[in-house]
């Protein structure tokens, strides 16, 4: 979590470190900060609440070439202006800004303590200034005394640092994202390239370990012995138009509304002959597994759950595991294991943790992600991507499609080079369906009631949500979506668990939303009626030729499409009926509280 952006060049920092934050605010929003230089000391602003609060205290933009700026998701200490980033040292010569967590911070205080150093905040970070100041002293150059400063630190971090009077940015990285920008006349470090896609797409991704040092007109890498180190230039292909608003009042609407272009970037090229192909996976790539676990967090796990059923169907072994239990759920596992990470960030630290110990016990690793670059991609042994594009909306949505379906693809693959699994007999009708989703999706856009139907429900108790096989993944999805969104209490179940508990819930004030997806929904018609004669209101979530949609009190449409697909269309029609109840309620729907995007923390 946190945002960390640092910019140095010709003309002015302060507005393009401003709008940088901006577009890292979905990685935390509970304080913002930014400091420039200018040869006349370093001059930091901070204080509690988001980077528009940050704004309106700047009278006008503090003047300098070159600064750091943070967007923080507290993790050591409230989001109070103190604890607010940029955090420096006594003289204030020295600022920097953290993305990570410093696990020996309590030790490192003390000592700088009993050397008289006197801090101002309950951060694990404010150690940093203190000792990159502690050892200029005894070192006397800043150089060296940064990565004498970065060599003490345990844990986690993305850093970077600006000095009084040096026209030049210091920061390393381990554990926590870092990218560098190269723009003909400035350069930027970011967390994540949307804080500097505005000025250019050129990338270098850093590594765990590297040291970088810009100045005005160059750059340098190291590791952290000082030896120089090579990185290639990559490419992003985002456009910048991805990255905004655009017309509409919310991320989270945007990006509901761009899944059929999502949706056909997904798909683009990977349907060859009627088989499921993807780059850099050559025929025969998985012929030795006999187990594949997907680990994956929230709605990752969800979309892990739609592609676990379908490889389960193949006949392949396979277990869908939390990847914050995995330490205690995952069972044996050797070389013929593949733990597939879905993590649509790549950043998520339980999912990359199952995967670290998945590869320690001698398991094969595939991360399917959304972010090139991310440290999943980079660690797992083998990466697809998702191709959704940004997604700035902490609740996510486009990527959960895109996810689905790449892994459906992925398992129809798995499938056919395993020798005794069964890829989909039907997947020629499957694949068919498949390129015809993104114009369903656009039909559901177009065509949805879930505006009325939220406005008709939105001061409900509670919500339900219910589903059976591909309809209990999406259940599970529309309850979490509507939760974190709404703040309304929402549960989603597996259709036949309804009256093993939950249902001593259910009143006519709790509407329970039933997903079906035109296969074997019978549980979910007979569950859905149990709860209707205890009073709830019904609402079938699915396509129109269906039982369930004679007896329910309303009934949200998908297009008939193949069973594997009418789930996904399904849930569009969820994440819009969160969405409105959101709006209805007046919630800070791209910005939920206590939540980020990116969970870079256990
Ligand atoms: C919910 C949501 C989270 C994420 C989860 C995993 O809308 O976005 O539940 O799905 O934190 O994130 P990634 O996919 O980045 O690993």
């Amino acid at each position: 979590m946190c945002g960390i952006i640092a910019r140095i060049g010709q003309g002015e920092a302060a507005d393009t470190l401003l709008s940088g934050l901006e577009n890292l605010e979905y990685r935390g929003y509970d304080s913002a900060g930014i400091a420039v230089q200018n040869g006349s000391g370093v001059k930091v602003h901070k204080c509690s609440g988001e980077v528009a609060d940050l704004k309106s205290t700047l009278d006008s933009r503090p003047h300098g070439n070159m600064g750091i700026g943070h967007t923080r998701w507290s993790t050591h200490g409230p989001p109070t202006d103190e604890n607010a980033h940029p955090h420096t040292d006594m003289a204030r010569n020295v600022a920097v800004v953290h993305n990570g967590v410093i696990d020996n911070y309590d030790e490192l205080r003390a000592d700088l303590q009993a050397k008289g150093h006197e801090f101002e905040s309950d951060t694990d970070t404010e150690v940093i200034p203190h000792l990159i100041a502690e050892y200029r002293e005894t070192i006397g150059d800043t150089e060296a005394a940064v990565r004498r400063a970065v060599e003490t630190l345990e844990g986690s971090y993305a850093i970077a640092a600006i000095v009084d009077g040096e026209e030049r940015v210091y920061a390393a990285r381990k554990g926590s994202p870092l990218v560098l920008g190269l723009d003909d006349e400035e350069w930027f470090l970011a967390s994540d390239v949307p804080a500097f896609l505005d000025h250019t797409e050129d990338v270098i991704y850093l590594e765990d370990g590297d040291l970088v040092v810009l100045d005005p007109d160059a750059y340098r890498i190291t590791d952290l012995a000082g030896n120089p180190v090579e990185r290639p230039v990559d490419t992003v292909d985002w456009d910048p138009e991805d990255a905004g608003k655009g017309e509409y009042d919310h991320y989270m609407l945007k990006e509901i509304h761009t899944q059929p272009t999502a949706l056909s970037n997904a798909i683009e090229g990977r349907i060859d002959d009627g088989d499921a192909a993807f780059e850099d996976l050559s025929d025969g790539a998985f012929a030795d597994v006999d187990t594949v676990q997907f680990v994956a967090c929230g709605t990752s796990y969800h979309a892990a759950m739609y592609g676990g059923q379908l490889l389960r169907t193949a006949g392949v072994r396979t277990e869908v595991l939390r990847a914050s239990e995995y330490d205690v759920t995952s069972g044996p596992v050797d070389e013929n294991t593949l733990v597939v990470a879905v993590t649509q960030s790549g950043e998520t630290a339980d999912t990359l943790d199952a995967v670290r110990e998945a590869t320690s016990r001698g398991a094969r690793s595939l991360a399917v992600t959304n972010v090139v670059g991310s440290t999943a991609a980079r660690e797992a042994d083998d990466a697809i991507y998702i191709r959704a594009g940004p997604e700035v909306g902490v609740a996510a949505t486009k990527t959960y499609s895109s996810q689905a379906v790449t892994l459906a693809l992925l398992t129809q693959r798995i499938a056919a080079d395993i020798p005794d699994a069964t890829p989909a007999a039907d997947r020629e009708a499957m694949f068919d369906a498949l390129a015809d989703l993104p114009r369903h999706v656009e039909t559901v856009l177009e065509t949805t009631d879930a505006e009325a139907l939220a406005r008709e429900y939105f001061d409900s108790e509670s919500y339900f949500f219910i589903g059976n096989g591909f309809g209990h993944s999406v259940a599970l999805e529309g309850a979490l979506k509507f939760k974190e969104i709404t703040y309304e209490h929402a549960e989603g179940f597996a259709s036949g668990e309804l009256k093993h508990g939950p249902l001593a819930l259910v009143t006519e004030e709790s509407p329970v939303f039933a997903v079906y997806t035109g296969g074997d929904d019978e549980k979910t018609k007979t569950n859905a009626i149990e709860a209707q004669s205890r009073g709830a209101p019904i609402v079938a979530v699915g396509p129109e030729d269906h039982p369930l949609v004679d007896v329910a009190d309303a009934h949200l449409s998908v297009p008939d499409t193949h069973p594997v697909w009418a789930g996904l269309l399904a849930n569009v029609q969820l994440q819009l009926l969160s969405y409105h109840a959101a709006k209805l309620l007046d919630r800070p729907i791209d910005k939920p509280r206590n939540l980020a995007k990116s969970v870079t923390v256990e």
